[in-house]
């Protein structure tokens, strides 16, 4: 049986951000913390516990703090050393194991998420990959890649994380119609479309910002031109892909933020926010407070 571990995982991050301006003008809306962790953070960790060992990061301009937080710090490394913060100089060290590589691709103009998964096939090759958008945070006891790399080997085609969304919501999304269901969260793809308006919606299962894609996919994105809004969209390229091969849906397990908008970065700060460690019970404690004053 051939290995069907998935190594190599895409972050494009080259993106705009134009709904988190104007704090996404000089820095990465990807950088955005939730509590204490970047976006990205929780992003590279996803992948890596999937089985990811080489991550590429498709950047473009104002992105240059995603790489430094990736990169060592020998500077605050040895003053936190000397001033004794073990815990805080751990956390510093433990951001990337150190048998992970970071490659690094400028996209050169936002043309597109299609367009920035593209650019990662020098890297990439031949071999399925994974591609993250770490603005779709996925809260889940299993990481959400990890169960996509377990559909992977079990079926070797390509997979897409699906959720449904209210139906008034499709013209945000990438949409899929199912031909079939393969098993209870899985499906077979009959269509897939960017974006619909809700009354051309063919369903309202939308494809969230995880794909585990066959390296087949870089010839279809390479035909394709411009679609909805002028950008290279990485759904016509699966639509493409699908009439060559099987793309299956899985419906993960999880609890998903959009962190690309502002509402939900609020609610994913505030939900772990509430779960962290060490702030949990104060936070929880300081809601109440607030809850009781706002009903006042
Ligand atoms: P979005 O649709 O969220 O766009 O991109 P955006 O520019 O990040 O944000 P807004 O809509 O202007 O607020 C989805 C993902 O695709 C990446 C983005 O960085 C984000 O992770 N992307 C998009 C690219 O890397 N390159 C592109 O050309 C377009």
């Amino acid at each position: 049986m051939p290995n069907k571990a998935v190594k190599t995982a895409v972050f494009p991050v080259a993106g705009r951000g134009t709904r988190f301006l104007p704090v996404t003008k000089a820095s990465p809306k990807e950088m955005l913390p939730i509590v204490d962790k970047p976006l990205i953070q929780y992003a590279v960790d996803e992948a890596l516990s999937a089985g990811a060992d080489t991550l590429v990061f498709i950047t473009g301009s104002s992105k240059r703090a995603i790489e430094d937080h990736f990169d060592s710090n020998p500077e605050l490394e040895s003053v936190l050393q000397a001033q004794g913060k073990e815990e805080l100089l751990a956390t510093l060290r433990g951001i990337l194991p150190s048998w992970a590589s970071c490659v690094y691709i400028r996209q050169s103009a936002p043309l597109g998420l299609g367009h920035a998964v593209l650019c990662a096939r020098p890297v990439v090759g031949d071999a399925p990959f994974m591609v993250h958008l770490a603005d779709d945070l996925i809260d889940a006891p299993v990481p959400c890649l990890k169960q996509m790399a377990q559909v992977f080997a079990e079926y070797g085609c390509s997979v897409l994380g699906v959720q449904t969304v209210p139906k008034q919501d499709t013209d945000k999304y990438g949409i899929v119609s199912l031909e079939r269901k393969i098993a209870p969260r899985i499906g077979k793809i009959a269509h897939i479309v960017e974006k619909p308006k809700p009354d051309k919606a063919a369903s309202n299962l939308a494809v969230v910002g995880r794909y585990l894609l066959t390296a087949d996919i870089f010839d279809d994105l390479a035909n394709i031109g411009e679609g909805a809004g002028g950008e290279v969209q990485l759904t016509d390229g699966i639509a493409r892909l699908m009439q060559r091969q099987a793309v299956y849906a899985f419906e993960f397990e999880g609890k998903r933020y959009d962190c690309g908008s502002k509402l939900g970065y609020l609610q994913a700060t505030v939900e772990y926010g509430l779960k962290h460690k060490s702030l949990g019970t104060d936070f929880a404690r300081y809601l109440k407070e607030l809850a009781v004053k706002l009903d006042a």
